[in-house]
């Protein structure tokens, strides 16, 4: 997972596998902030968490392939963006295709970029939600995966507003990362299909235990 403040999302999928409810490991939180709450998270869970300063590198592509490298290291299946700060380059993109999730404060396309909830308030929609995508070249621009509405209330100030959005991220994020987990996810041109879950399946249509 990669973070690069509070890390409320990356609770939010440490919480879910905890429950039970996702099976999977983090493998390491990667950051390009040292003062990060994200990392106090990962420390409370034993989780490995590498610090990657970018004005350490000589160049962005330098940045990027190192990340690509501590996620290689650790045979990462796929990259979880939560928070992180920047746009993502095409050296991190190209090593895991279709193996990077954001998730974004707004329905897209709409209102992609910084302050998905402001541009919301902004624009007078009546819903706005969150969407988790897969991460393309573009900003906030790849197929997505799931996305979940709220109302906007006459009276909403960005707080209000990001906190309601909020609540539901920490919902649909661990939701797509099982769904990915499970191998449930597949990309056509820009739609993302999901598979049906194949235990519910066989349960409706096979409700008795074969004699
Ligand atoms: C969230 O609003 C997320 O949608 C956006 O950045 C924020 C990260 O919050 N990409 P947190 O660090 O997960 O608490």
């Amino acid at each position: 997972m990669l973070a690069s403040g509070r890390g409320s999302n990356f609770q939010a999928i440490i919480d879910a596998i905890h429950a039970g409810k996702l099976s999977a490991e983090v493998a390491v939180l990667i950051t390009d902030n040292p003062g990060a709450f994200a990392i106090e998270r990962a420390r409370q869970h034993n989780i490995d968490c590498v610090v990657v300063n970018p004005s350490d590198f000589s160049s962005r592509d330098a940045f990027y392939a190192s990340i690509a490298e501590e996620l290689r290291k650790r045979n990462t299946g796929l990259v979880v963006l939560a928070g992180f700060m920047r746009i993502v380059g095409k050296v991190l993109i190209d090593a895991y295709p279709y193996k990077i999730m954001n998730i974004h404060p707004a329905l897209l396309p709409s209102f992609p970029g910084l302050h998905g909830q402001k541009q919301a308030l902004d624009h007078g929609v009546k819903i706005s939600g969150c969407t988790v995508h897969f991460v393309d070249a573009g900003i906030d621009t790849g197929p997505i995966i799931i996305q979940a509405a709220v109302p906007v209330h006459h009276d909403d100030s960005e707080r209000t507003l990001s906190d309601r959005i909020l609540a539901l991220e920490h919902r649909i994020y661990p939701e797509a990362v099982r769904l990915f987990a499970e191998g449930r996810l597949s990309v056509r041109g820009r739609v993302v299909h999901i598979a049906e879950d194949r235990h519910v399946e066989q349960a409706v249509i096979n409700p008795l235990p074969r004699t």
